[in-house]
């Protein structure tokens, strides 16, 4: 700008300049020059988000630099030099409705001249010369504020309701099967001590109960590494070890040679028992056996269990981001896999799940919690649009800009009619009770409006595709939480 020498007077032909005050009299305008003035701003700030709104302003001459604190951030949300722009106590009509403090901080780059009004004095203008349009202003700002509410409310439900139906079904198995390995092993704990002691009770000498133990030493080891079995490989095993167990009198060959089976033992490991324990105490010696391997695998069925469930757990809290910062540095493809794992049981058996991970996708600046919601509410439309059948693809990558994410099902595909309407809210062509039409708005409002990001569909019958771009650098014009 090239600076005035003196700083100009309120006159009704300089206001009458500005679009915001074009079309008033010029009795209007000299009140408000009576009321108000031209000021001149030093580069800096020229009122704080947060402050008490006090002041409204219209640029004059100069550059201003509109933003909101994003966490620990002060992310820009506008910049201009265009004259008759106004920041300030712009909804000081509003009165009580909204706090009456600013709602961003802008700074001017340069010196810039203002023009400046007291909140009070445009209220009181604004109640005064346009009574009518203030009550429409209040009556849209109350409806827009009231259907944001039930969105976010309904959203918040959405989320909460699908995270615990998920949890909870997923926690479920793990922690019976938990449950019913610990009451199975005290009483397989019981058994081998009775087995023990009749075997010592027996004509087993030291040097054949020291042997044994060696043997239980071996079988327990065996447990852990196990190798996995087709159902034919296990029961052709079974078959052979039960034949063997008969052939040597052992009884309840049949419930025994599952557990050695499951435990990886074979008839050459029995054959070295066999020769290390008498004849007569050769039953015995199995049964013992047989209830150190028994207990073992539970042992190793409550590892697993219990590991499964602090797995999920840790999907749930990646989910939920439950003790995380909402807005932080994040791997998308953990969200994407917590997400997974928490609609495991949506997902029909039928359906297959593909993952084509970029592994050099970066860290995304993001509002974590929220991006699990719009890989939700995707996944959750192609899982419902494939049924029964089909296979959902995941795939990433990064162009250096942008983080992508694809989300692509192999359902019948969008009628191209309704296109273009997907993403409105309430939109759905799903019966009454089964959508509420607000997936996509949910989403589109979290990656367009809060990441500053691109959402996009391609659908043809049989491949449809939602693309999520996420700008690498972060929202660069955000919202705050
Ligand atoms: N992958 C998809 N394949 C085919 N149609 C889809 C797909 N995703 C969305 N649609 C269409 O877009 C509509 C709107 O989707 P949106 O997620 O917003 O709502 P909804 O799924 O109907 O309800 P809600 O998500 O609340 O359960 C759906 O009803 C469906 O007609
Ligand atoms: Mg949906």
């Amino acid at each position: 700008m090239t600076v005035p020498t003196a700083i100009p007077e309120c006159t009704p032909d300089l206001l009458r300049t500005l679009f915001l005050f074009e079309s008033l009299s010029d009795e209007r305008l000299e009140y408000l020059c009576q009321h108000g003035q031209v000021v001149r701003v030093e580069p800096g700030w020229l009122y704080r988000e947060g402050d008490d709104a006090t002041c409204f302003y219209v640029l004059l001459d100069g550059s201003l630099v509109m933003s909101r604190k994003v966490v620990d951030d002060e992310v820009e949300v506008n910049r201009t030099s265009f004259r008759g722009s106004y920041v300030g106590a712009w909804n000081a009509y509003l009165g009580d409705l909204v706090p009456q403090v600013y709602d961003q901080s802008v700074r001017v780059t340069e010196i810039t001249d203002f023009f400046e009004l007291d909140a009070a004095v445009l209220r009181d203008v604004m109640v005064e010369w346009f009574p009518m349009a203030q009550h429409l202003l209040s009556g849209l700002f109350q409806g827009f504020t009231n259907r944001q509410r039930t969105i976010s409310q309904r959203e918040r439900l959405l989320a909460l309701g699908s995270l615990s139906a998920g949890l909870t079904h997923e926690l479920n198995n793990p922690a019976a099967a938990a449950v019913r390995a610990t009451s199975t092993l005290q009483q397989r704990v019981s058994k081998m001590r009775e087995k023990l002691a009749a075997l010592a009770a027996g004509h087993l000498d030291e040097a054949a109960l020291q042997t044994l133990i060696k043997f239980q030493d071996d079988a327990a080891q065996r447990v852990a590494a196990a190798p996995k079995l087709t159902a034919l490989e296990s029961s052709d095993r079974e078959d052979e070890l039960a034949d063997w167990l008969a052939d040597h009198g052992v009884g309840h060959a049949y419930e025994v040679a599952p557990t050695f089976v499951a435990a990886g033992l074979d008839v050459d490991w029995l054959e070295l028992v066999a020769n290390a324990a008498p004849a007569d105490s050769l039953g015995g010696a199995i049964h013992w056996l047989y209830y150190t391997v028994d207990t073992e695998l539970l042992m190793k069925e409550i590892t697993d269990s219990t590991s499964r469930i602090s797995t999920l757990v840790d999907a749930a809290k990646q989910y939920s981001q439950m003790d995380r910062s909402p807005f932080q540095t994040v791997d998308l493809h953990q969200l994407l896999d917590s997400t997974l794992v928490m609609l495991a049981r949506k997902i029909p058996p039928g359906v297959k799940v593909v993952k084509h991970y970029d592994e050099s996708l970066p860290l995304v600046p993001s509002y974590a919690a929220e991006l699990n919601q719009v890989w939700t509410n995707l996944i959750d439309n192609a899982v419902q649009a494939m049924g029964e059948e089909g296979t959902l693809t995941i795939s990433t990558h990064s162009d250096g800009e942008y983080a992508t994410v694809k989300v692509n099902d192999t359902g019948p595909g969008i009628p191209d009619d309704i296109k273009d309407r997907v993403f409105e809210p309430f939109f759905t062509t799903k019966p009454i009770g089964y959508g509420t039409g607000l997936g996509l708005d949910i989403a589109w409002r979290i990656v367009v409006n809060k990441h500053r990001g691109y959402l996009k569909v391609k659908s043809e019958p049989g491949s449809t595709t939602f693309i999520v771009r996420l700008p690498v650098e972060g929202p660069q014009i955000g919202e705050t939480a």
